[in-house]
């Protein structure tokens, strides 16, 4: 139970481990937050502190607090050495079936039976995932949203073999979180993701048909529906490849038309125009 947790182990620093590893250090938690390098590690803290010296600067917190959260949380490259000492561990590595297998096969070895293991994918198998560790009843998902120090909500995705004291687990892990939990079965894209990746994927059909510009799309969703960003910006924000490799899973996995990826969502892979973390995607970021 998660009072008997005490140090979570993250694994990945990337956009949603970094931020995940800050939600559980906010909450408290002692953290260790590993990736593959020094470098990647180090990026994982910056991505923590830009943040949060914001809200310094804006006088929504103190210099302290910001040490405080930071300092719970220990950076490592060793993998099976950040899930030793661990009560709990959320995995958010390269959305790859192959990479994650291989990470739950290291770590299953070495870490405690009764530990138990999230995946943050945001669409790849659950049970697929467990079937390679001893502990399938102790493994689920817990799909956080980007920025996962800010948004409320994670869906525990229960695998085929997952328990039910393990999804109570979760979900009062996330209460601890200050997030709220909605329980979803394993489905292709899960709730938020089946709704709202094709919308975004249908803007890229209707930019690529020309029927308005970018800006005007996302002006038109913002204020037509009181979306915070427009599809455009969101898929900047989120990672575009990240967009198509959830599209292609929907398709695959329903292997309904309608979810076919957009050519354009494709196309702008290709370029290398993924978003913000690549300086461009629909939008130029590299003046800004
Ligand atoms: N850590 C702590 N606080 C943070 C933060 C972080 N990393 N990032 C933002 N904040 C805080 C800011 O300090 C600010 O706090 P105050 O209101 O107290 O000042 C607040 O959050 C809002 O931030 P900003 O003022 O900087 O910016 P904003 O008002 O424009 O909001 C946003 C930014 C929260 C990202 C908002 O635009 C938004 O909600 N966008 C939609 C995000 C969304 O839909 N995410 C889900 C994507 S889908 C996904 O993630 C799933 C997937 O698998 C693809």
């Amino acid at each position: 139970m998660p009072e008997d947790i005490n140090r979570i182990a993250v694994l990945g620093a990337g956009t949603m481990g970094a931020g995940i590893a800050q939600t559980c250090s906010q909450a408290g938690y002692e953290v260790t937050m590993m990736d593959l390098t020094d470098d990647l590690v180090k990026d994982g803290y910056a991505k923590i502190r830009t943040p949060l010296e914001k809200r310094v600067a804006k006088g929504k917190m103190t210099q302290d607090q910001v040490e405080e959260i930071v300092g719970r949380i220990e950076g490592t490259t060793d993998l099976k050495g950040a899930v030793k000492g661990a009560d709990f561990v959320i995995e958010a590595v390269f959305e790859d079936m192959k990479v994650k297998k291989e990470v739950y096969q290291t770590i299953d070895v070495v870490s405690p039976p009764e530990v138990v293991f999230a995946t943050n994918t945001s669409s790849l198998s659950v049970t697929e995932m467990a079937s390679v560790t001893s502990r399938p009843d102790r493994f689920l998902g817990m799909h956080f949203f980007n920025p996962a120090p800010v948004m409320r909500l994670v869906e525990l995705i229960r695998g085929s073999e997952t328990s039910d004291e393990t999804i109570s687990m979760a979900r009062e892990l996330s209460l601890k979180l200050g997030k709220e939990p909605v329980e979803v079965k394993e489905t292709a894209g899960f709730v938020v993701n089946r709704i709202l990746v094709p919308m975004m994927n249908e803007a890229f059909n209707l930019l690529m048909e020309g029927a308005a510009t970018a800006e005007d799309i996302d002006k038109a969703m913002k204020l037509g529906t009181n979306m915070p960003m427009g599809p455009f910006e969101l898929a900047d924000f989120t990672g575009i490849d990240v967009g198509l490799a959830v599209m292609e899973v929907l398709y695959r996995e329903t292997g309904d038309p309608k979810f076919r990826p957009s050519p354009l969502l494709r196309q702008y892979v290709r370029a290398g125009r993924l978003g913000r973390k690549s300086g461009r995607g629909v939008y130029d970021y590299r003046s800004k």
